[in-house]
C-alpha cells in the first residue's frame, strides 16, 4: 500500500457510509467508489433505487462491500426497520449518482423507497454527486431542488462538464471516483478538531520572471504543502492554499489562490491575513528576483550578467505585523538546511516570530524536494525539540495538524510525544 493510500485508510477507517445509488449510467462508477471506500476501511451499505438496478446488479455491490445491499423496503430487517437503523448509525449519506429524479425526491422529502426513506431518516451529512443530461441539470426545477438541499446542509461534488451518456458534451457528468472520495473525506472531517479554523498554507516554489519566456525557480514540487492542505481539510479546517504553479494537483474542498512570484505570494498572504487563524509557510519562496524583467525575450549574444535583488520574506513580514495584531494565532515555518540544523532553525524561528519550525535536512536521503518522505525535527518557540522518524509527507502533515489542534487548545510540544 502506498503512503497516500495509508492516509486514506486512517481517515475513513470504521466510518459508516451509506451509498445511495440511483438510476443513471454513472452507476457503474459508484462501484469504484464503493470499492475505494471499503478498501480504505469504511463500512459501506449500499441502497439502490429500482432504476439503478437496471444499470448495475446488487450482487456487484455486495461482492465489493461484503455487505447486503438494500433494494426494497420490506422483509430484510431481522425484526428491525432496516433503514431506520442504518440511518441512525451512519456517519455520511452519499448519493452517487444522484439523478434529477432522486434529487427532486430528496428535496421534497419523499420516502417511498429505501434510498429516499433512509435519507429522510438520517441526521448524517448528505453528499450528492449529481449526474444527468445538461438540460435536466440546468432546468430551474432541478436547480431549485439542489438549492433547497444545499440550504439544508447538503454538499455537492460536481457535476462536471464533459461527455454525457447521450454523446453530447456539456455540464452533467458525475465527478470521478477519486474526487468523490476526496469530498467524502472532507465532509467526514467537518466536525474534526480544526472545525471553524481557517488554515492558510503557502506551497510550491515561486517563479521570478527574467523576461517574457524565462524565470528563475527552485526544485520545490509543492508536495509537502498539498499534503498539509489535505490533512487540515480532513481535520475539519477551512483551508486556503496560496501556491505557485505546482507539480501536484490541488485537493478537492480547499480554496486555491494561484500566484507566480514571491511578491504575488506575499500580497495574497497579507490579503488573507485578517481571516487567517493558522499560517503555514511550506512554500520555497525565492529569496532573490531579477532586478529588472526584460520586456522582450533576451537575445542570445555575449555573456550577460543578471542582477538579483532581495524578495520580501513573507513569514518574517507577517511575523512582524503579528506582534501588533496577534494574528495569525499560529505560525509555522519550514527550514531546509544542510548544516547546523538546529542552530539555523532556531535563528529562523526567532527572526520570523514563529511558534514552530520543522527542520529538514535536505542533504539526507529520502528527505526534501520531490521525495514522498520527510525526516523533520520540530523546534518550538519555547525551545522544545522533537525529532520525528522518517515519515511519509502525509504522516508529517497529519502529525503537524495534531500539533496545531493541541496548540489551539493550549498544549505544548511536550504533550505531543514522538
Ligand atoms: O529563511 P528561509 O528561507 O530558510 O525560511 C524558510 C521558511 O520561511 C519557510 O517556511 C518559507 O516558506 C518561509 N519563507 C518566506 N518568504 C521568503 C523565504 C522563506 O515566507 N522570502
Amino acid at each position: 500500500m502506498s503512503d497516500a493510500e495509508a492516509h486514506h485508510v486512517r481517515v475513513l477507517r470504521g466510518k459508516r457510509v451509506l451509498l445511495g445509488v440511483s438510476g443513471g449510467i454513472a452507476a457503474y462508477k459508484a462501484v469504484t467508489v464503493a470499492s475505494r471506500l471499503t478498501q480504505a476501511g469504511a463500512i459501506v451499505d449500499v441502497l439502490m433505487t429500482a432504476a439503478a438496478q437496471k444499470f448495475v446488479t446488487p450482487l456487484t455491490f455486495s461482492a465489493i462491500t461484503g455487505r447486503p445491499v438494500t433494494t426494497d423496503m420490506w422483509g430484510q430487517g431481522q425484526g428491525q426497520i432496516l433503514h431506520v437503523t442504518m440511518a441512525r448509525e451512519a456517519d455520511l449519506f452519499l448519493v452517487a449518482p444522484a439523478t434529477a429524479n432522486t434529487i427532486a425526491r430528496l428535496a421534497l422529502g419523499l420516502a417511498d423507497d429505501p434510498l429516499s426513506a433512509t435519507a429522510l431518516a438520517t441526521r448524517a451529512p448528505l453528499l450528492l454527486a449529481p449526474a444527468m443530461e445538461t438540460g435536466m441539470w440546468e432546468n430551474p426545477a432541478t436547480q431549485a431542488h439542489v438549492a433547497t438541499l444545499v440550504e439544508r446542509g447538503a454538499t455537492l461534488v460536481g457535476p462536471m462538464p464533459g461527455r454525457l451518456a447521450s454523446g453530447a458534451v456539456g455540464m452533467g457528468r458525475m465527478a470521478e471516483p477519486p474526487q468523490i472520495i476526496e469530498m467524502v473525506r472532507k465532509v467526514l472531517g467537518r466536525k474534526g478538531p480544526l472545525a471553524g479554523v481557517h488554515v492558510v498554507i503557502t506551497a510550491g516554489g515561486t517563479q521570478e520572471a527574467l523576461d517574457p519566456v524565462r524565470f528563475l525557480t527552485n526544485r520545490s514540487t509543492g508536495k509537502m504543502g498539498i499534503a498539509i492542505a489535505r490533512s487540515a481539510r480532513d481535520f475539519g479546517a477551512e483551508v486556503t492554499v496560496i501556491h505557485s504553479p505546482l507539480q501536484v494537483s490541488i485537493p478537492f474542498g480547499v480554496h486555491s489562490v494561484p500566484v507566480t512570484s514571491a511578491r504575488d505570494m506575499c500580497e495574497a498572504t497579507f490579503d488573507l491575513l485578517p481571516r487567517t487563524d493558522v499560517l503555514i509557510g511550506a512554500a520555497a519562496v525565492a529569496d532573490y528576483r531579477p532586478a529588472t524583467v526584460a520586456e522582450q525575450k533576451i537575445k542570445k549574444k555575449d555573456d550577460i550578467t543578471i542582477q538579483l535583488v532581495r524578495n520580501p520574506d513573507i513569514l518574517a513580514e507577517v511575523g512582524r505585523q503579528r506582534k501588533a495584531t496577534g494574528r495569525p494565532r499560529i505560525m509555522v515555518g519550514f527550514a531546509a538546511e544542510t548544516e547546523d540544523l538546529l542552530a539555523n532553525a532556531k535563528a529562523k524561528l526567532e527572526a520570523k516570530n514563529l511558534d514552530l519550525i520543522l527542520v529538514n535536512d535536505v542533504s539526507a536521503p529520502h528527505s526534501g524536494f520531490g521525495t514522498d518522505t520527510n525526516q523533520v525535527t520540530l523546534l518550538d518557540r519555547w525551545g522544545d525539540v522533537l525529532p520525528w522518524p522518517l515519515l511519509s509527507k502525509e504522516e508529517v502533515a497529519d502529525r503537524l495538524m495534531v500539533w496545531v489542534a493541541r496548540q489551539l487548545r493550549g498544549q505544548s510540544l511536550a504533550d505531543l510525544g514522538a
